[in-house]
């Protein structure tokens, strides 16, 4: 593949593995297990809010799924695994998703170019993906391939950082400005969760006592969760 953001992006994940990144994220830590539920019950609500449960019968396409956890979660909400696509441009992560879940289906390509037809899908999930790609012709394409495959009345599943990361120049945050304007049209409903990751990760036992006070300081929030409806 010839374009130079899809080999960025491939090369940052792979810095990403061998620098094992991923140990940041394990669920075994208080502070990320807090920060995984309050994003469950968000997106959950925002799903029943609109209609959407339970997902018993509905299509639903995950852009950028990596080895497919988030699309697995859904399972418990009641969606059929033979409903659950996703996409992804690296070739292991994909590879980790099939064996992981057989019954899915999960395609190694750039979401700039959809293999589906038109209207296929009844929602489509981005989980920290437009953060991940700093071109902006490719957010637009992107966006554009999911606006092209779901259906009239279907939404996106919306979560991402709202800030920069200092510690990371590999990502860039998504504003709500920057999600109307790849999205125009579209219903928003939008909220900020999520405490400051590196803090949340440092409480240990005390998590169930400073989380939930922590995060009703809204400028320690650091994501976006939202649900993005086509008229
Ligand atoms: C931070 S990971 C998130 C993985 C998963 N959604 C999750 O929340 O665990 C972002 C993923 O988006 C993928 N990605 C970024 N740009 C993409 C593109 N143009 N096409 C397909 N996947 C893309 C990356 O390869 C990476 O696996």
């Amino acid at each position: 593949m010839d374009n130079p953001e899809v080999e960025r992006i491939r090369k940052v994940y792979q810095e990403y593995r061998e620098a094992r990144r991923q140990v940041l994220w394990r669920q075994e830590n208080p502070g990320n297990a807090a920060i995984y539920r309050e994003r469950q019950k968000a997106a959950y609500e925002m799903l029943g809010q609109a209609g959407f449960l339970p997902l018993q019968g509905k299509k639903i396409l995950e852009v950028g799924c990596g080895s497919g956890k988030v699309l697995a979660d859904l399972l418990e909400w009641g969606a059929n695994p033979s409903d659950l696509y996703g996409v992804d441009l690296l070739v292991d992560r994909i590879e980790e998703a099939r064996v992981s879940y057989p019954q899915m289906h999960f395609e190694c390509v750039n979401a700039e170019n959809l293999p589906y037809p038109d209207e296929m899908f009844d929602l489509v999930l981005f989980f920290t993906v437009f953060s991940s790609i700093l071109d902006a012709q490719m957010r637009q394409n992107v966006a554009r391939e999911a606006i092209r495959v779901l259906k009239r009345g279907g939404a996106i599943l919306w979560y991402d950082f709202r800030y920069n990361n200092p510690t990371n120049p590999h990502v860039r945050g998504v504003k709500r400005e920057d999600i109307e304007g790849l999205f125009p049209g579209f219903i928003l409903t939008l909220r900020t969760v999520t405490l400051l990751p590196p803090l949340a990760r440092r409480f240990g036992k005390a998590t169930p006592f400073l989380y939930p006070v922590l995060r009703k300081i809204s400028f320690l929030r650091t994501h976006n969760i939202g649900l993005l409806v086509k008229k």
